[in-house]
């Protein structure tokens, strides 16, 4: 099957109207990635994508990464491996889990993932370079993916969103995790854009990790500079952090739902996109246009029965 075929990209703008924004001349548009597949959702294909190549292109025949129990990009690169008739295995964190633990695990087991679930601790070494060569030794026919795609190829995958917006506009707001999106969105605005990034994990250094990442990917002095200089970092709309909640949080989605037909997720875009009418309604600036990407993570029902 061609990418072509699966993956809705280009992916859809739409231009999102609330009365406050407009009266203050503040457009608003939604990059709807959330739209690109329901199981490869959101920035999953743009992470992968350039990773599948390389895998093909390496003459390999299966992709071993490494997740949570609960995590979005286990589900998307089991279904893509699946799609393209590669083998997928994943490392998971939890030794205490199996393969029908949960609707997510026991979805990408039915897309032939295989699974390796291990102590929190031998988890934490999944960055390790002496790890990661035995990993390397014992599964010589996969390609290694880091942790939710953070990697060289995931960021130049993310690049393409940018290369996707036809109109002008100022900034980009994204939820951040690993901060390989924000990363790519800011190697490919111009100076005159920003990243408006919401890290969703508490207590990240989001400016250490970020170059951390760069470097490690064979980025230069440069480019980190470039990318650090283009980000503003809204550190306080984690809600509690990675997983937590609250009831305002809870109402807002509801009522973007409701009110809008917007669906977002309480773990990434929730927090992203409250952070946005937030930011905006406790502040008097006026004129831009703003753009919001839907990372999706909300995983369609169908999948996880
Ligand atoms: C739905 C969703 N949005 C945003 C993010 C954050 O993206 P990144 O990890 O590239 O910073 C993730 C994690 O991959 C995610 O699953």
């Amino acid at each position: 099957m061609q990418a072509s075929e699966l993956y809705k990209v280009p992916s859809p703008v739409q231009a999102f109207h609330l009365d406050w924004m407009k009266e203050r001349n503040l457009s608003l548009t939604i990059k709807r990635d959330d739209l690109i597949h329901d199981a490869v959702s959101g920035n999953k294909w743009r992470k992968l994508k350039f990773n599948i190549l390389q895998v093909k292109h390496l003459g390999k025949t299966g992709i071993l990464t490494f997740g949570g129990a609960y995590s979005n990009h286990l589900l998307a690169t089991a279904h893509a491996c699946y799609s393209f008739g590669l083998e997928s295995m994943a490392i998971v964190r939890g030794d205490e889990l199996n393969e029908k633990s949960n609707d997510i695990l026991r979805q990408c087991s039915k897309w032939g993932m295989q699974f390796r679930f291990v102590s929190r601790e031998e988890y934490h070494l999944k960055d390790d370079f002496e790890y990661k060569n035995e990993l390397k030794d014992e599964f010589r026919s996969h390609y290694i993916i880091p942790e939710g795609g953070k990697s060289y190829l995931g960021i130049i995958g993310c690049q393409e969103i940018v290369s996707e917006l036809q109109n002008e506009f100022d900034e980009i707001w994204v939820a951040q995790g690993t901060c390989t999106t924000s990363i790519g969105l800011a190697l490919s605005c111009n100076v005159n854009q920003t990243i408006q990034a919401v890290p969703i994990l508490k207590g990240f250094d989001v400016s250490m990790e970020i170059s951390d990442i760069m470097k490690f990917a064979g980025f230069d002095p440069e480019s980190v500079g470039q990318v650090l200089s283009r980000l503003n970092i809204h550190a306080e709309y984690h809600f509690g952090g990675y997983g937590k909640t609250t009831e305002e949080l809870l109402n807002f989605i509801l009522k973007m739902k409701e009110e809008h037909d917007l669906g977002l997720d309480p773990i990434y875009t929730g927090k992203a996109f409250f952070a946005l009418q937030d930011y905006y309604k406790n502040s008097d600036i006026e004129n831009r246009k703003i753009v919001f990407l839907h990372t999706g993570g909300l995983i369609a029902g169908s999948y996880l029965k």
